[in-house]
């Protein structure tokens, strides 16, 4: 397809770290690596989940392997990066006299990570006020050196600087960003193949949610572009692979670069009307991220299309259909199409219902709100009202 005259904003800022290292079996530089960052004490983050699937001891023997010292395992990270964690974290690592960290593990686990180190840095106990601030830009300081491994290939959290918290004191997840977030993401496709196949397919539709909306949103621009086309081209071809032939490793490896690409294109230019009406059902109803996005998607893209019509075009193209001399419009409803289809091939089929969803107009407005108050919702490429918004979880229960 021929570029489209597509317009961006004339000022834009790109954001570059950290350094990507990519390879099955990347985790036997951990020690290296650290010591080029100056780290000999390490803390490994983790969920008792990896540490119960074998992951951690792979990458606990790859540090052994090494001159690095492993002084603890921190493994009591849940769902979602909640603020006790978070705070939790940070007297463990001290306690340990740890110098340095591994964050491996999903979205929850690689932000609580960074709130921990946050923490550390910046010589505070309570992540709290810091979650509140929102943007901890000013006067920032670089970090104890950090090094993130994940072992689900959607959130990109190993290459963003956002963090998403969970205060559990209010049911809402707050969004926080610092300058400094891991100093080298190691994708090690390895790590991923005990993933199972549910969480395989939710955490891919992340990884596509970041990339459609970082291509859409009102701070798109040329570079995230062309990161979130190729991340969509990749997921295209190889998360129902990675979903039926969990130890294909050219598949998990090829899932891995689109999720790090993806997060560089939405780390730019914020995501949407997805992640807000995700991150709300995650806070309200404990929605796992993926699947809350994976049930969003198609829905928000059918009311999106005609606010970003050669946006949706190069979408459309990126996921293998034919847009040649194809009105935009129709190019976007076949992406959204072609979005349904992925997710039924992927088995994907919860809709709001299935989750039991309290429907009731009352209800529902406690999600709408907190959807219409999440910081994502103003980089929708089209502006929702309220009652937009309520029309959308609509849709999403069947
Ligand atoms: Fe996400």
């Amino acid at each position: 397809m021929q570029y489209p005259d597509i317009q961006f904003d004339p000022l834009f800022t790109w954001f570059n770290r950290p350094r990507i290292m990519y390879s099955p079996g990347i985790r036997k530089e951990l020690g290296f690596e650290m010591g080029q960052l100056g780290g000999t004490k390490v803390v490994i983050f983790t969920d008792k989940g990896i540490v119960n699937a074998g992951v951690a001891d792979m990458v606990i023997e790859a540090v052994k392997g090494s001159d690095l010292k492993l002084v603890g395992v921190f493994d009591d990270i849940v769902q979602d990066a909640r603020i006790d964690i978070i705070n939790r974290g940070a007297v463990f690592y001290r306690e340990k006299g740890a110098d340095c960290m591994i964050a491996l593990g999903g979205g929850s686990v690689m932000d609580t990570a960074k709130a921990v180190n946050i923490l550390v840095g910046m010589g505070e106990n309570d992540f709290q006020p810091l979650a509140e601030m929102a943007a901890l830009w000013e006067g920032a300081k670089p970090l104890p050196p950090h090094i993130a491994l994940p072992t689900t290939a959607g959130t990109a959290s190993e290459v963003t600087n956002a963090i998403v918290v969970l205060d559990t004191s209010q049911g809402v997840k707050l969004a926080v960003t610092h300058p400094y977030n891991a100093d080298v993401a190691m994708l090690d496709p390895e790590l991923t193949v005990k993933l199972p196949a549910k969480i395989t397919a939710f955490t891919g539709m992340d990884a596509l949610t970041h990339a459609v909306e970082g291509i859409t949103s009102t701070g798109a621009e040329p570079i995230a572009d062309a990161m979130g086309l190729h991340a969509i081209r990749l997921i295209f071809k190889y998360l129902p692979i990675a979903v039926k032939e969990p130890g294909n490793i050219e598949a998990r490896g090829h899932m891995q670069i689109a999720s790090t690409l993806a997060g560089l294109c939405f780390g730019n230019t914020m995501t949407g009307a997805v992640h807000a009406t995700a991150h709300a059902l995650g806070g309200k109803y404990g929605v796992p991220h993926g699947l809350g996005n994976g049930i969003m998607l198609p829905v928000v893209m059918e009311f999106n299309v005609e606010a970003a019509p050669l946006r949706f075009l190069m979408i459309a193209d990126a996921m293998g259909i034919n847009v040649k001399g194809m009105d935009p419009i129709r190019a976007g409803k076949k992406a959204v199409k072609a979005v349904r289809d992925l997710k039924k091939d992927i088995g994907l089929t919860e809709t709001l219902a299935d989750l039991n969803i309290p429907k009731k107009k009352k209800d529902l407005m406690k999600v709408v709100e907190a959807a219409a108050g999440d910081s994502q919702i103003s980089y929708n490429p089209r502006y929702l009202e309220e009652a937009d918004i309520y029309k959308l979880y609509i849709k999403a229960f069947k």
